[in-house]
């Protein structure tokens, strides 16, 4: 069975979109459960102005109490210098750098130009190479802007090149509002992955159109064996106009198991978490194996069925 690596989003991607703050200990105790899954990789939360993010001021509560497995790569997303200091002195096993290929929204989220944030996560990336801390760059919008339009397939190469020089580990390609179409999809993972054998590459989309699940399976097809997904279908960017969440881990993982997978994740128990985080966030989740159970989760046969059965 082909291995696949299952990285979940929801307490940062998802948690930096309610509108509710969720407790510290909560968080805590959510990580704690997702710890038990069978994850690769959870993002805990970012290390971004408590001002932009105001849901993930707990970054160092968080990440300083959670009870870390060692077969989870913890990970946290940081915009800039001050970000990686605070996510180094937490210990964190991976520091994920982001910053958008479109300027638009570069300067909608970051509020700053993308060159500008090269330098910044190129000086960054100098510090933390010659740690034990190893380096992702989430590159958002690179299948469309919401604000821009398009992204040249060409413009997201060369931003993956400029990074792979620096010598990160790996880079995740976002589709920030859910812009991204199949073909689309499987011809840029492709591409990023013949031009970059030697760099982690993990596909992150956003269900906003309804293409995720479609989108994962040309990815798939193009040879991604990371994905980021978020429990409950939450996640969203504030400063993306009209994204919505990530694509859902549960619905995903029933897909990646059926075809023949072995995500790692224990699917029981991701549903049981996932129903759980109704009462948190205060709303619904997103989530169609839960609503539906899973494809073997079969219903009653009707009495009059069943007379219908035994009739001769
Ligand atoms: N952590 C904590 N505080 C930070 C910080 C960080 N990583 N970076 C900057 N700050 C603080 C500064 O100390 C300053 O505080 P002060 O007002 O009390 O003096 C304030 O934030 C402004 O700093 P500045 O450097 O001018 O930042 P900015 O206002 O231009 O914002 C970012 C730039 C990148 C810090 C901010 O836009 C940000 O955090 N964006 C993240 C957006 C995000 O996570 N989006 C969703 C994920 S894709
Ligand atoms: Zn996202």
């Amino acid at each position: 069975m082909k291995k696949l690596f299952i990285q979940e989003v929801a307490p940062r991607d998802g948690f930096q979109n309610e509108a509710r703050f969720i407790e510290t200990d909560d968080k805590i105790a959510f990580i704690d459960q997702l710890s038990q899954c069978g994850y690769a990789k959870i993002e805990v939360t970012s290390f971004t102005s408590p001002k932009a993010i105001p849901a993930l001021k707990d970054a160092e509560a968080v990440m300083h109490r959670i009870r870390r497995n060692p077969d989870v790569v913890y990970t946290v997303l940081v915009p800039n210098l001050r970000g990686a200091e605070r996510a180094m002195s937490c210990g964190v096993d991976e520091v994920n750098l982001v910053m958008s290929v479109s300027e638009t929204h570069n300067l909608s989220n970051l509020r700053m130009s993308h060159e500008r944030s090269f330098e910044q996560l190129a000086a960054v990336i100098g510090e933390v190479k010659n740690t034990s801390t190893a380096i992702n760059v989430s590159l958002s919008t690179v299948f469309g802007c919401p604000m821009q339009g398009d992204v040249a397939q060409e413009d997201v190469l060369a931003w993956v090149d400029r990074f792979a020089q620096l010598g990160v580990d790996g880079v995740t390609l976002c589709d920030t509002t859910g812009m991204a179409y199949p073909t689309q999809a499987g011809s840029l993972f492709a591409a990023v992955l013949a031009r970059f054998p030697n760099l982690d590459v993990t596909a992150h989309f956003h269900n906003t159109r309804g293409m995720a699940l479609a989108n994962t399976v040309t990815a798939l097809q193009a040879g991604v064996v990371r994905f980021d997904s978020a429990l409950g279908g939450l996640g969203g960017c504030p400063y993306a106009p009209g994204a919505s969440g990530n694509v859902t881990t549960e619905d995903m993982v029933h897909m990646l198991e059926l075809m023949g997978y072995d995500t790692g994740v224990n699917l029981e128990g991701i549903l049981a978490i996932s129903r759980s985080l109704v009462p948190l966030i205060g709303h619904d989740v997103n989530s169609q194996t839960l609503a539906a159970g899973t494809r073997m989760a079969l219903h009653p046969v009707p009495d009059y069925v069943r007379q219908l059965q035994q009739t001769p």
